[in-house]
């Protein structure tokens, strides 16, 4: 068991998005978290649970996540799994970093100049205050997880890129 969760104010999970939940090293990470459970059962929150081991239950959890997809509420599953995650550990769900669209940032920042440059700064910002306040402001987060372009381009931009992966694979099996 991590010995840094016991002395840990916020436990920042971060883990892209892979089946509208969590990577699989995430998965085992959290299944490697489960002695942190003591076995008996309590209620806490309204719901039955097991008793956090002493010394653990207090602080917060954050996420920091990385999704393909266009919109924001494509994390909705993720976050609700980890307000639960969060109940489980006694501790106080604190929010959520959110960058949808990731896949298109990458090209688009290659000849692009700097029109992320808001994104990033707002990302460090809100570590900032995070470490300092225990919590991230909406205002900030909602930087992180702009749109980067229209919908109708994303989908466009998709295509075209999903359109040349296939026609690169078919050019190497003729090789
Ligand atoms: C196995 C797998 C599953 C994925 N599932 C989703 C998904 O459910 N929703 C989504 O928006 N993006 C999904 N993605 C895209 C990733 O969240 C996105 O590309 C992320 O930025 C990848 O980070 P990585 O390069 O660290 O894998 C998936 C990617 C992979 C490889």
């Amino acid at each position: 068991m991590p010995s840094g969760i016991k002395a840990a104010d916020v436990i920042v999970f971060a883990t892209p998005l892979y089946w509208e939940w969590v990577s699989g090293p995430m998965k085992m990470f959290m299944d490697r978290m489960t002695p942190l459970s003591m076995p008996f059962i309590v209620i806490r929150d309204g719901r039955d649970r097991h008793p956090v081991r002493e010394g653990y239950g207090h602080g917060k959890v954050a996420v920091v996540s990385t999704c393909g997809y266009f919109g924001i509420e494509n994390f909705d599953a993720m976050i609700a799994h980890y307000r639960a995650v969060a109940t489980n550990l006694d501790r106080e769900f604190t929010g959520a970093l959110l960058g949808p669209n990731a896949q298109s940032i990458q090209p688009m920042m290659m000849g692009m100049g700097d029109q992320f440059a808001d994104i990033f700064a707002a990302a460090k910002t809100a570590g900032r205050e995070l470490a300092r306040d225990g919590r991230m402001k909406e205002a900030t987060l909602s930087i992180v997880g702009r749109d980067i372009m229209d919908v109708e381009t994303f989908m466009n931009k998709a295509d075209k890129y999903f359109a040349g992966v296939l026609e690169d694979l078919k050019n190497k099996k003729t090789l």
